[in-house]
């Protein structure tokens, strides 16, 4: 990441290029992103690939370009609705006529206007096109069609056109794109679906009748009514592995301390902060198939936590007795009845990575141990993207860099692998 204001960290932006010829603000558009914290994918139409080259956006983004609707490499490694609802934000950049009027109407007959009705999350244009384009009733009607559908636009500027004229249809400068997007991001930019209905499929998935039961974020726990001891956690990867259940056909709970990202869509999400909550809140929700512990529980809870704000300088620095916390993963592991068939936990450590695992496995009596270096300067504390080891009784399994959401996908398959030889066949009832 380049040097400069963060206020994009760990947001991730879907940008869809269309085919104009603003079409080349939006590599500056992307560095601008990025010098802020964010992650950038981008789309292009068809037509975009004659004003820009997938080459010089994937270099400028760091993320592989993607084109075509059809691609059985993307659908392998990330099917198009995945990259659809993977990123914070979807971003149209330039929004041509053509991008405007298939998104009002509903058209999916490429990548970049499937993505858009595919969405489950916010939509910004920023407009660029002829004036008389702009200004066609056309267009009106469509702009007007798409923000009553909930979509947010930035611009057209007035100004100087290619083709010589001069009026409204200038793309927004990359900074008031990029000042629209962080405006954009400071309120939740998941749009809900209906009650009822969003949760994924439940035949034909490798988890298609199971119960997956996940901790995800960090617990926090009082030292008085205003502050407290916590763990550095976004819950990024938990709650990933529980997108990633849910799409897996799984019937899914997941058991979260304070994040600030969306509850994922069509799983049974539950909010607690301290780590007897949770626990209480695991204990409630058994029994369950499978059970991943990605929390990040506070090892210790203040011993007495008053009632009333500790004042400073009334007798000198307060010293906190500290208790240990219930072990969850050790709980459920150790169950004499109802034990998951499968019981999955977290190993994230700064040193002896695997030595740590080890241990670990077998002191908590879990089946799998996922394992990742937190160190200084890996990223993955609030990152997108992790190093992980499978340590269980048989060995360990290294993966590259992922995608926190592709380790989520793979480590899924690998549970729904593990789970039929570990549990008797029976499914939680
Ligand atoms: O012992 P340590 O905290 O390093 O172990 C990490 C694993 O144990 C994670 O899966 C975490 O979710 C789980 N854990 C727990 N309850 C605790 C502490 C850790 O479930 N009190």
């Amino acid at each position: 990441m380049l040097q400069g204001k963060t206020t994009l960290q760990g947001k991730q932006i879907l940008l869809v290029i269309g085919g104009g010829i603003a079409a080349y603000k939006s590599l500056d558009l992307i560095r601008r992103l990025r010098e802020r914290g964010g992650s950038v994918r981008a789309v292009l139409t068809p037509a975009a690939l004659h004003f820009v080259t997938p080459l010089s956006i994937a270099s400028l983004s760091g993320n592989r370009v993607h084109e075509e609707l059809f691609s059985l490499i993307d659908e392998a490694e990330m099917g198009h609705i995945e990259l659809s609802r993977a990123a914070d934000l979807v971003v149209v950049a330039p929004a041509t006529a053509d991008l405007i009027a298939k998104a009002a109407n509903g058209l999916a007959n490429d990548l970049a206007s499937t993505l858009l009705l595919a969405t489950d999350k916010k939509i910004l244009m920023a407009p660029a096109m002829n004036l008389r384009m702009w200004l066609h009733p056309a267009t009106a009607r469509n702009v007007q069609r798409l923000k009553a559908d909930g979509a947010a636009f930035v611009g057209p500027a007035d100004g100087d056109m290619a083709c010589g004229e001069y009026g409204p249809g200038r793309m927004s400068e990359p900074l008031e794109i990029v000042a629209a997007i962080e405006a954009a991001l400071m309120q939740d930019t998941t749009v809900p679906l209906p009650p009822g209905v969003g949760r994924p499929r439940t035949v034909g998935g490798s988890l298609a009748g199971r119960k997956v039961l996940i901790t995800s974020g960090p617990t926090l726990e009082p030292i008085d009514p205003v502050r407290y001891i916590a763990n550095r956690s976004s819950g990024r990867q938990g709650h990933a592995i529980a997108r990633a259940a849910a799409l897996a056909g799984a019937e899914v709970v997941l058991v979260t301390g304070p994040v600030s990202i969306p509850d994922p869509a069509g799983v049974d999400t539950r909010h607690v902060e301290t780590a007897r909550e949770m626990l209480a809140c695991v204990d409630a929700a058994l029994p369950a198939d499978i059970f991943v512990s990605a929390a990040a529980v506070a090892d210790w809870r203040v011993d007495e936590v008053g009632g009333n704000k500790i004042k400073k300088g009334l007798a000198g620095t307060p010293s906190l007795s500290l208790i240990e916390n219930p072990d969850i993963l050790a709980h459920v592991a150790q169950l004499a009845q109802g034990r998951p068939g499968l019981v999955v936990g977290f190993a994230a450590e700064t040193e002896k990575l695997l030595d740590n695992a080890r241990a670990k496995l077998a002191r908590k009596r879990c089946d799998l141990i996922v394992a990742n270096d937190v160190g200084e300067g890996t990223g993955v504390m609030g990152g997108l993207s992790n190093t992980v080891h499978l340590v269980t009784l048989d060995g360990v399994e290294s993966w590259p860099p992922l995608d926190k959401d592709e380790v989520a996908r793979r480590l899924i398959e690998k549970m729904a692998a593990l789970f039929g030889p570990l549990a008797s066949g029976d499914q939680a009832q």
